[in-house]
């Protein structure tokens, strides 16, 4: 069987802009960056494209995707109506990552949907996505641009190795600047409620922190194993632990890797500098040190994927507080380490 040769990266110049809308209006996909992660972007209204999406992704077909749009005046078309919550929500954070979820308009496929009634909607804040919506002038589908089950794309390359020549072509728009999905909302109550955390916070969202997590069912997709690399990953509750764990997998015959913040690695060495050799000393195939947790949302998929690059079979990575973004952090981690 002839392999087909692998999509372009195309600068996102007047050319590629140019380039991408063709493909699109064809009913063809591309891989699109966005503020949070790359999306495989198709035409939302057409079925067609829409199961070429899932078929690309081989998603579960109960599984809904996002529909993009360039401006919140566009959300009236796609939905029943436009509750308050929703018009309050959008005027605080669109152009943002955050999706809303409201009753669908009967236009958009039941196959976007995911057979559900509802859709849903959000306006990307990233200049590549911003200028080929305006440009396209149609509601893009775009679920994040990896095989179901994988780590979400955050560079363009990643996009060429999860899927390959299922895309047309993929925009180069550079490292996502944030790296975790946008915040998923139901807003079609007085009161918004989480289905997918992200980086609008429950805190900025007014929503009990505390809260319990969303029921499943509401949520199709965190239903499903999700962001797991070719590696077990293994969450350290504390930096107390991390060096025993680094040595005990090590002493397995295991290629380990650790991923945390700077503070946290360091303390982890303090904590047994007294006893036991340092980090370096144990065997460590691979290390990603970061900031903080805004900087770990960024950098975690890329640590993923590299880490699998590294033949790495076991990565360590510290857990963050779990507030503000921490808690989509923790979120993304536990899914990647239950399916591991
Ligand atoms: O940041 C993002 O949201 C990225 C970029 C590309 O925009 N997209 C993304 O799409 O993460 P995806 O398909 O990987 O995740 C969409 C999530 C899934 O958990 C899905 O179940 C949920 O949104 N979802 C979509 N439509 C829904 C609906 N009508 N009701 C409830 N959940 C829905
Ligand atoms: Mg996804």
């Amino acid at each position: 069987m002839a392999t087909r040769p692998p999509p372009p990266v195309l600068a996102a110049d007047p050319a590629g802009i140019a380039a991408a809308v063709a493909a699109l209006r064809a009913g063809e996909l591309i891989g699109l960056p966005t503020e949070t992660v790359y999306g495989l972007a198709g035409d939302a209204l057409d079925p067609a494209t829409v199961a070429r999406i899932f078929a690309a992704k081989q998603r579960p077909a109960d599984n809904p995707l996002i529909v993009h749009v360039a401006a919140a005046e566009q959300l009236g078309a796609l939905v029943t109506r436009v509750t308050p919550l929703a018009r309050s929500l959008a005027r605080a954070h669109w152009p943002g990552p955050l999706t809303l979820v409201l009753d669908a308009a009967r236009r958009v496929p039941s196959i976007t949907r995911g057979g559900l009634d509802t859709v849903a909607v959000r306006v990307p804040d990233h200049p590549v996505a911003t200028t080929l919506l305006a440009a396209i002038d149609q509601p893009l589908a775009a679920p994040s641009a990896n095989p179901s089950g994988r780590p979400s794309p955050t560079r363009a390359h990643h996009v060429v190795a999860g899927l390959g020549s299922s895309v047309r072509l993929v925009l180069d728009g550079g490292a996502c600047p944030l790296g975790v999905e946008s915040t998923v909302v139901d807003a079609r109550g007085a009161r918004p409620v989480v289905l997918r955390d992200g980086f609008v916070t429950r805190e900025a969202l007014g929503v009990e922190a505390d809260g319990a997590p969303a029921p499943r069912h509401r949520s199709p997709g965190t239903r499903y194993a999700h962001y797991a690399p070719r590696c077990a990953v293994e969450v350290v509750p504390g930096p107390d632990t991390l060096v025993a764990r680094v040595e005990a997998a090590t002493a397995a015959g295991e290629r380990v890797g650790v991923v945390g913040t700077r503070v946290a690695v360091a303390d982890a060495l303090a904590a047994q500098r007294r006893t036991r050799p340092g980090l370096a000393d144990v065997g460590l195939v691979f290390h990603v040190t970061v900031d903080d947790e805004v900087a770990l949302a960024r950098e975690l998929y890329g640590a993923f994927l590299a880490a699998e690059e590294a033949r790495v079979d076991r990565l360590l990575v510290l857990a963050v507080p779990e507030h503000g973004v921490g808690r989509a952090v923790m979120d993304r981690l536990r899914r990647a380490a239950a399916a591991a």
